[in-house]
């Protein structure tokens, strides 16, 4: 029985920041309505020629230090991102190189929001199938530029960023009280595509295009869908709202958080939010919000930490790690 373990976390937002008052000047906006309606106060934005693979490599590297490893142990780098630097090469190969790493594999995956939770998902696959021994999972992300910086109905809602974990295979019990990760749940829904878009692609317009979204639509899916995942996470497991030591949700909109866990019946008290910090970072924001609760020493050794996430596609997916 082998368990998948998290060995570390880390994380890295450009310098650079965007508030809600900075929003004011750029499109017909007020700080009250962006944190009012979302959480968010303000965003980091990517230096030019800072790519997602420069994110992804910081925060790498910053998960590799917490794990006590380095990149020739690892020997598979999923990169979760729908912002990559070309359309090919993936930008996991980038980060391999960035960190020296010449064995093993590396490739992208692209489930927009969801993007994290399908990777640790997918890691999951790879270590517990005995296949993999250590899997670098990335999400990053350069949403500002697929933004269109004119329409202010999506432009003030997200951010770049980047947040890795270092995932390795152990042995385990095969019961709940092992750490690592316990059970993953992922969905898709693909004829949702036109309530949360890019307008272009290589094979349609030949463009990178823009994001486009119908947000009171996505919102009304947004809670119902995840509060599926969670609960097939709970009957997976035999776990309860109240086993459940920390919920770590995608950091997109405040009230979807808070509608999420109370129809969870999920303690406030218990939540990692940090949506105030960096806005929507799409697959990066779990991992950030992961690396917040490590460092300021909520989340520790044991802990039963549930993540999940919904976003374009639709995709939605959950996760329950023990710690
Ligand atoms: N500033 C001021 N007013 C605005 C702004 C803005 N930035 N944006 C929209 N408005 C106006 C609208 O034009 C509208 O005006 P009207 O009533 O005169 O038409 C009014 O505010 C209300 O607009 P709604 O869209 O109904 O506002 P809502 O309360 O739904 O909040 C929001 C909008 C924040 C986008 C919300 O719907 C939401 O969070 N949706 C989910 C979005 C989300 O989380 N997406 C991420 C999914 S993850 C992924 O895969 C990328």
């Amino acid at each position: 029985n082998w368990r998948s373990v998290v060995e570390g976390v880390g994380a890295y937002l450009p310098e650079k920041t965007l508030t809600n008052a900075d929003m004011e000047k750029l499109v017909d906006t007020t700080r009250e309505w962006i944190e009012q309606r979302t959480g968010i106060r303000e965003r980091h934005v990517a230096a030019e020629g800072e790519t997602t693979s420069m994110l992804a490599t910081r925060a790498a590297i910053a998960a590799l230090k917490a794990a006590g490893r380095t990149a020739d142990e690892i020997d598979l780098v999923i990169v979760a991102t729908s912002t990559p630097d070309y359309t090919f090469p993936a930008t996991a190969t980038q980060v391999q190189a960035a960190l020296g790493m010449t064995r093993g594999a590396a490739f992208d995956l692209q489930a927009v929001c969801s993007g994290f939770v399908y990777a640790v998902a997918v890691a999951d696959k790879f270590l517990t199938s005995g296949t993999h021994e250590r899997v670098l999972v990335i999400g990053a992300e350069t949403f500002s530029r697929l933004l269109d910086w004119s329409d202010r109905t999506t432009c003030v809602l997200f951010g770049d960023g980047a947040g890795a974990m270092v995932l390795a295979r152990q042995p385990g019990e095969g019961t709940i009280a092992d750490r690592g990760v316990l059970t993953t749940h992922l969905r898709s829904d693909g004829r949702h595509r036109q309530k949360l878009f890019v307008d272009g692609g290589p094979s349609t317009t030949g463009t990178v295009g823009h994001l486009r979204m119908a947000g009171r639509e996505v919102f009304r899916h947004a809670v119902g869908m995840v509060a599926d995942v969670m609960d097939d996470a709970f009957t997976a497991t035999g776990l309860t709202a109240n086993d459940l030591n920390w919920f770590v949700p995608h950091q997109a909109n405040e009230r979807i958080i808070d509608a999420s866990a109370e129809k969870m019946g999920i303690a406030q008290e218990k939540i990692i939010k940090t949506v105030s910090l960096h806005g929507n970072t799409s697959a990066a924001s779990i991992p950030l919000a992961l690396s917040v609760g490590v460092a300021d020493g909520r989340i520790k050794k044991g802990d039963l930490v549930m993540i999940e996430a919904m976003g374009g596609g639709f995709t939605w997916g959950s996760a329950v790690i023990r710690w």
